[in-house]
């Protein structure tokens, strides 16, 4: 097989092969296939599109790039969930306690942040001594017996994925439906999970701002999840605004907890029983929608939720006297509200703009080596459809940082108001499956 004639074949639009595209990929991982040739295949794709068994085979062929995590050794069926990224978005920490508190087994693989706030990693660091860092054996027995574990990246996973993303972001190539699935798709299989729900946004925060696009990228991975025997869901929520009001990192923990404890916000606490009732019907635990989303607002109502939150903190180090004292977790020396400088409904949000604004605080890393401020980050005082009187709070920013004009700025070039009345927007526009 030579790769010009596999560019020719993708450029001329034909399908190709399970062969074909596992000679690409391994080509590429291994050296033998340039950057120049992988960058033109690339950009056939973009241009011609792959179809439902092209895709699949290039998630499998880069989920065998490299290593696999092997959960065999905890029983039941692992279900996973993938978000694709938003402003605020604390479903994970608030998610991963709660279905494992009515016996779906959660074993997370997760990772650092970049951009907004930190990751699930980070903001579970805010909780003091917890800590990732365990063998592989420790994790499962940890999962057997808690039901719930999170372990930071470890391995070679996915290898070929984490080559092409890097050439796909210098070569334009980067929002193509088929890569982005099988990008994602392949690391999710990878680390081995059998069943997969998926939190695709929508919206001014979300990768895919437009409601069809993130119909077409949740289709392209659910086919793909399917095709290669993964159980797999999506649902497309909305994130036109910051989910829930905290967006930073022990500020997101808190909310967490308020919300394990049945006092979170509206907004959030809907998206978690949405697709926590998903993961646990996927797992195996109910027939169906209703009967899980019951057992999940019961053992909220209980307190079983948070109880596995504390039990998930204290077997992975961390101080779980947080969950009943938050002032326990790190505080910033400065709140400072932003006031609105009119009357009148919440119109809109600019959840990216938001974002970027916690960042500057310090909330979130700018680049990769950037240093993150766990305690800092912005609490939304007011969101879509709310009605804000002339010298009200906005949001209330905590800043270890004197000097924060700049992000003031953005938050007001973020928020807009409206004489009009104004609904809340839609949280959950569809199911795909
Ligand atoms: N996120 C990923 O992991 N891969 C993509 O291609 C795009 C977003
Ligand atoms: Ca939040």
């Amino acid at each position: 097989m030579r790769m010009v004639d596999l560019i020719e074949k993708k450029r001329d639009g034909l399908e190709l092969t399970k062969e074909e595209i596992g000679f690409v990929i391994k080509g590429y991982t291994e050296g033998s296939i340039p950057d120049y040739q992988m960058s033109a295949f690339a950009m056939a794709v973009y241009f011609k599109n792959m179809t439902d068994e092209e895709r699949a085979a290039l998630t499998l062929a880069m989920v065998e790039s490299g290593d696999q995590i092997n959960l065999s050794g905890i029983k039941g069926i692992k279900v996973d969930k993938h978000s694709t990224g938003g402003v605020g978005d604390t479903t994970t920490l608030v998610l991963a306690p709660l279905v494992a508190s009515v016996g779906v087994p959660v074993a997370k693989m997760s990772g650092r942040g970049l951009g907004h706030t930190g990751g699930t990693i980070d903001k579970l660091e805010s909780v003091r001594g917890f800590s990732v860092e365990m063998s592989s054996n420790k994790f499962i027995e940890l999962v057997n017996n808690n039901k719930v574990a999170v372990v930071g990246q470890s391995g070679n996973l996915t290898p070929a994925d984490k080559k092409l993303y890097a050439l796909r972001d210098v070569t334009a190539t980067v929002n193509s439906i088929p890569l982005i699935a099988s990008s994602i798709m392949s690391k999710k299989i990878a680390s081995g999970a059998d069943a997969i729900v998926l939190d695709v946004k929508t919206g001014a925060g979300a990768f895919m701002k437009e409601l069809r696009q993130a119909e077409e990228l949740a289709k392209a991975m659910v086919d793909i999840g399917n095709n290669l025997g993964r159980n797999t869901i999506a649902i497309i929520s909305d994130m036109s605004q910051p989910l829930g009001f905290a967006i930073g990192n022990a500020l997101e923990v808190k909310e967490a907890i308020e919300t394990l404890k049945g006092n979170g916000p509206q907004d959030l606490l809907e998206l978690c029983i949405a697709l926590g009732s998903h993961m646990v019907v996927l797992a195996g635990q109910s027939n169906t929608l209703d009967e899980a989303k019951q057992l999940l607002e019961n053992a909220i109502k209980s307190g079983k939720a948070l109880e596995t939150f504390k039990t998930f903190l204290s077997a992975q180090g961390g101080d779980s006297s947080v969950v009943d004292d938050v002032s326990k977790l790190p505080t910033a020396k400065y709140k400072i509200d932003v006031l609105a400088k009119q009357s009148g409904y919440i119109s809109n949000i600019i959840a990216d703009k938001i974002g970027v604004a916690a960042m500057i605080l310090g909330a979130g890393r700018a680049t990769k080596d950037s240093n993150i401020d766990l305690a800092v980050g912005i609490e939304l005082r007011k969101k879509i459809g709310d009605y804000v009187e002339e010298g009200e709070a906005l949001v209330t920013l905590h800043s270890n940082k004197e000097n924060i004009g700049d992000c003031i700025n953005r938050v007001y070039e973020s928020y807009t108001t409206s004489t009009e009345k104004i609904n809340n927007p839609t949280l959950i526009y569809k199911e795909i499956r």
